[in-house]
């Protein structure tokens, strides 16, 4: 068991609150990075401190004493690479020799998901640092399939007939908590993927089984994809990588399944129908 000072990121959020949860489960009690202290979770041991991500004074006292960082990656944002950037160097400022980075599937310079090449540029900085690392190199998430559904239910996007072995939040936290208090993981790049590949057909077919309706899959074309997005208000590259989510599915460059779950945690990980009936709440939207 690691004696480690364990610094967590994004516990306000699915991932690191989960994360955060295990830690403190296991008697160690992290660290809890958080940009407002009310929001912290409260667990026992558990200290938060305040830092958002590339803020270097505010994260120098923060992760003062701080062996390992668990680095959620911040949502999405166009300056995403450099808040990364500059929470990692100051963290190795404060003294801080392990990393641990929740990273993406298939990070490339050049993936096709745009989101997964701000994950690349992350992790080769935390190459050049020199400090030990782990990589989790997550699938999309279980917890965001349904979410695909409109209220039509229909999922719209050009994903073809790809598939996508999504992982879900719980089964990444195992992996994560398994790797912070265990040995053997620095230099280790690990893709976290669920247990199957499916198509985004089949994953309609399944949500609709279990929301007691019908739900089927549309595949846009590219042009499509970027016109039924266009009237949302957003900023081309945040249009760029909701639709480069789904184009990713059609490359391939998601169609992985792995046995990180099992080899790390210990378990087998869920499938979409598992999680649908532990979290019916997630199907909300569609009754
Ligand atoms: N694999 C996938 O399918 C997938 C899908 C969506 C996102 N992601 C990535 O995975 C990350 C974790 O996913 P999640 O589901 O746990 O997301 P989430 O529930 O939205 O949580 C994000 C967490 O990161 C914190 N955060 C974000 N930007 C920050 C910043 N600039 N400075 C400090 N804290 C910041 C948030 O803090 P606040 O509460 O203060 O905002 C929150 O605690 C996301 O942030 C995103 O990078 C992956």
């Amino acid at each position: 068991m690691s004696k480690d000072v364990i610094a967590v990121t994004g516990v306000t959020g699915q991932l690191g609150g989960r994360i955060a949860r295990r830690l403190a489960g296991a008697g160690t009690g992290p660290r809890l990075v958080v940009r407002d202290p009310a929001r912290a979770p409260r667990l026992p041991g558990a200290e938060p401190v305040v830092a958002g991500y590339g803020d270097a004074a505010a994260l120098a006292t923060a992760l003062r004493g701080v062996d390992t960082l668990l680095l959620v990656s911040a949502s999405e944002a166009a300056d995403r690479v450099s808040l990364h950037t500059g929470t990692v160097d100051a963290a190795v400022a404060a003294g801080m020799s392990r990393i641990v980075y929740i990273s993406f599937l298939g990070a490339a310079p050049d993936a096709t998901f745009t989101f997964a090449r701000d994950h690349w540029h992350t992790e080769e900085h935390i190459r050049g640092t020199g400090a030990a690392f782990t990589f989790l190199r997550d699938s999309i998430y279980l917890d965001m399939l349904p979410q695909f559904v409109g209220r039509d239910g229909v999922i719209r996007g050009p994903a073809g007939d790809g598939c996508v072995g999504a992982v879900a939040h719980d089964d990444i936290a195992d992996v994560a908590a398994a790797v912070l208090l265990g040995d053997g993981h620095d230099g280790r790049t690990y893709d976290v993927t669920g247990p199957r590949a499916i198509t985004l057909a089949e994953a309609a077919e399944e949500i609709g089984r279990a929301a007691g309706r019908p739900v089927t899959y549309h595949a846009e074309t590219l042009a499509e994809a970027y016109a039924s997005r266009s009237g949302y208000g957003a900023p081309d590259w945040v249009v760029a990588g909701w639709v480069t989510t789904y184009a990713a599915i059609a490359t391939g460059e998601l169609d992985a399944v792995t046995d990180t779950v099992e080899a790390v945690a210990g378990h087998r990980p869920m499938n979409l129908a598992e999680f649908l009936a532990a979290n019916p709440d997630r199907l909300a939207h569609l009754r």
